[in-house]
């Protein structure tokens, strides 16, 4: 049982939201528009709002769906190594040539499951460092900072660690984002195609 929880865990991430909503209802495959990215943001971008909005809940749920499958399937599995395997499935998905998205959607669905304030917190962050800027990957990398924030202050060892892994892992998947900021050509969020 504990090994088939984690192949669940894996596939559950590796299920990418943005590549099957725009094959099946838009007729794109958005790897090959805007960021290329198979994230919320990019549907956004290429697809439309609903599209995006759809994206960025499923990405969220699946996230926090893998931290529940211990319980689900009544295994013994800890919970964080579920959403650990949810998050590298939705980076490196089975299903997409082992490609994906910056994890940023799916990561708040696992930190859901641990940390509901932390994620509140790193939320508000992101609300308004999107309000000012209209930066999406500013805005993420400067809410997962929060959480670490967040999580050094109210949470115990083993948060602040995941918090950490997740957090640098997903300023690291925004290294082209961060080249695009400083030279001044990385899209706004009003910038749709
Ligand atoms: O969550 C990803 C977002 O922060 C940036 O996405 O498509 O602009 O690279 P994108």
């Amino acid at each position: 049982m504990n090994i088939l929880t984690l192949i669940l865990s894996y596939l559950t991430g590796s299920i990418s939201f943005a590549l099957v909503i725009g094959k099946i209802f838009y007729k794109k495959d958005i790897r090959n528009f805007g960021s290329g990215n198979l994230g919320a943001t990019n549907a956004y971008r290429v697809l439309g709002v609903k599209a995006g909005l759809i994206v960025a809940v499923a990405d969220i749920l699946k996230g926090t769906f893998a931290c529940l499958l211990p319980l689900i399937l009544g295994s013994s599995v800890h919970p964080i190594l579920c959403g650990l395997l949810a998050i590298l499935g939705h980076i490196f998905s089975v299903f997409a040539r082992f490609k994906g998205g910056k994890a940023v959607a799916t990561a708040t669905g696992v930190f859901l499951f641990f940390t509901p304030l932390g994620v509140f917190v790193a939320f508000v962050i992101f609300v308004l460092t999107l309000l000012l800027t209209k930066y999406v990957s500013l805005s993420s990398m400067l809410a997962s900072v929060s959480l670490i924030g967040y999580s050094l202050l109210f949470e115990d060892k083993v948060i602040i660690a995941l918090s950490l892994l997740i957090s640098v892992s997903i300023i690291i998947l925004h290294r082209q984002n961060i080249k695009r900021l400083l030279n001044g050509t990385e899209s706004k969020i009003v910038d749709r195609q």
